[in-house]
């Protein structure tokens, strides 16, 4: 199944093999694997590629990702909700938008809140969580604003969180303030 999520900035969508060298510069980037609390990828391109292509064609119930897209078809980064638990209700969501000329524009606002929506109005999860560094106050600023709030800390491997989460009724408060207008498109 294709899906095409349309928000007001950018465009979720499936992953395709042709994003695999995009995908290897941003994780062997180290400012970004900082970033996000990783080591930098340490393989060979060819390796990578052969990894992506199993990947592409697994698809595990608990995990959805999408690539990350302009309006006019750029692909900057990617998003993911994962750990998905249907017992639970809730799941964690990542985002790396790898393109740095695309940083704070909006972008990440714009898909993190096109995300929330198809989640919050697609599947039955009540509840989405993240965790980000502490030194990175562009990721807390623009979760922030998608209605995301603080609910903890945590250190681990030498790093230190700031955990945030949203709930479904916070999220139904919040996008009737934004006027939700995002639609899906799957075939
Ligand atoms: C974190 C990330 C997803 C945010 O996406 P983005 O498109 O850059 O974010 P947005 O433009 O929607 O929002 C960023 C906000 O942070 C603000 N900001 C940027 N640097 C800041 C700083 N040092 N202190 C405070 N606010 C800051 C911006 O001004 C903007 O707020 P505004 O819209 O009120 O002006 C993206 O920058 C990214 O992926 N970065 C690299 C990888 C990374 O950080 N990974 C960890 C993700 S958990």
């Amino acid at each position: 199944m294709d899906s095409m999520i349309i928000g007001s900035k950018i465009i979720l969508r499936d992953k395709r093999l042709a994003d695999a060298q995009d995908d290897y510069t941003w994780q062997t980037d180290p400012e970004l694997a900082q970033l996000d609390a990783m080591p930098p990828l340490a393989t060979t391109f060819s390796q990578y590629l052969s990894d992506y292509v199993s990947e592409l064609r697994y698809s595990p119930q608990t995990r959805r990702r999408f690539a990350i897209e302009t309006l006019d078809g750029k692909h900057i980064g990617n998003c993911t909700y994962y750990s998905i638990s249907e017992a639970k209700g809730e799941a964690e969501l990542g985002i790396m938008i790898g393109n740095r000329n695309c940083w704070d524009k909006g972008y990440g606002a714009d898909a993190v809140a096109t995300l929330l929506s198809y989640i919050f109005r697609r599947t039955d999860l009540k509840r989405i969580y993240l965790k980000t560094i502490d030194s990175n106050p562009r990721a807390q600023k623009c979760f922030q604003k998608c209605g995301f709030t603080p609910y903890g800390h945590l250190v681990r491997d030498g790093f230190s969180f700031v955990l945030m989460e949203i709930h479904r009724k916070q999220w139904e408060r919040w996008q009737w303030k934004r006027n939700d207008t995002n639609s899906i498109k799957e075939d």
